[in-house]
């Protein structure tokens, strides 16, 4: 076993963030939830607090596991005070210019030996960690599935320079959250996303020419092909914009077309029109409260 993680730091305390600080306190690891934005930060604590008590509702988890990681996670606006954690997760906005900024950030903050990970669906690892400059042989890809908690795979993701031992830490540390890790090279949306978006965008190719209405290409695919959902409900539960800027990825980095999102996909996007997160994007969804 490899020099084991004991406080994880989770930059972005978005719906992957939030998921990912969550599995890691409820694995025994101290989990620092990070954003500058106070609104997203208390959103992020809200859920740590409704999912623990739902666990205990449920009896999945005892009185005792749920103080001890309620106690296990903290909430700050800055990493920098952190700076002895072994092990960082980058969960920002999928925006390589935002990513190098923290990765030279994190290169500067963390020790000699860190993992510098990032949860990013589609951009090239090798391409973050130039951002960390000698640091480089710490980057690595940690590719978590939306609802963390819940999905138990990780896909992790070596660029050209990852040396074997943050490799191998990763996967321990993935193991320690619970999670099979499995290794994918460091292609355009991997493995994961290379496969289900072009899944994604046929079946907006398949609801704008008419082969069927929406919630009937989704039926298809849960009943005929056993989906937990269909590939349209999934669109909307990843976001639409996310599904689209991941399309892009991997239309400009691979070359072909078939990647390129569909009319449709795009149009909703440019209404506004996101998916869960807006209530509305090929289905509606009443509003959470
Ligand atoms: N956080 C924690 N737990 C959650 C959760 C969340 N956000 N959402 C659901 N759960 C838990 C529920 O509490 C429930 O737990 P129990 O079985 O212990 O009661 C369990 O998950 C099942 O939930 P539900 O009964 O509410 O609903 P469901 O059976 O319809 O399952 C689902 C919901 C797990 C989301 C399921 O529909 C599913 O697996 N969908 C596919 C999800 C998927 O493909 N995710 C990957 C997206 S791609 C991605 O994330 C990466 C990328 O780069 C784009």
């Amino acid at each position: 076993m490899s020099k084991p993680v004991k406080t994880i730091v989770i930059v972005g305390a978005g719906t992957m963030g939030s998921g990912i600080a969550l599995t890691a306190a409820q694995s025994g690891i101290r989990a620092v939830q990070i954003d500058v934005n106070a609104a997203q930060l208390e959103k992020a604590r809200g859920y740590h607090t409704k999912q623990i008590a739902r666990l205990v509702e449920k009896q999945k988890m005892t009185a005792d596991d749920a103080a001890a990681t309620a106690a296990r996670l903290e909430y700050a606006a800055d990493f920098t005070a952190f700076k002895d954690a072994e092990c960082v997760v980058e969960a920002a906005s999928e925006n390589p210019e935002v990513k190098k900024k923290l990765f030279r950030s994190f290169a500067e903050t963390f020790a000699a030996d860190a993992l510098l990970a990032t949860n990013t669906s589609s951009i090239s690892i090798t391409d973050i960690a130039t951002a960390a400059g000698a640091r480089a042989s710490q980057v690595i890809g940690m590719h978590f599935f939306n609802p963390v908690p819940v999905m138990k795979l990780v896909e992790v993701i070596r660029g050209l320079a990852t040396s074997d031992e943050t490799v191998t830490r990763t996967l321990d540390l993935a193991r320690t959250m619970g999670k099979t890790p499995v290794l994918a090279n460091d292609r355009a949306g991997f493995v994961s996303n290379r496969v289900l978006m072009p899944l994604i965008n046929e079946a907006f190719y398949a609801w704008m020419e008419g082969v069927a209405k929406p919630e009937d290409i989704d039926q298809i695919m849960v009943l005929g092909c056993n989906f937990p959902m269909g590939p349209l409900r999934l669109a909307d539960f990843i976001g639409l914009d996310v599904c689209h800027d991941i399309m892009m990825v991997l239309y400009r980095e691979l070359g072909d077309p078939k990647f390129f999102p569909c009319p449709m996909l795009r149009q909703l996007v440019t209404a506004g029109r996101l998916g869960n997160k807006t209530n509305l994007g090929v289905f509606e969804y009443p509003p959470r409260v």
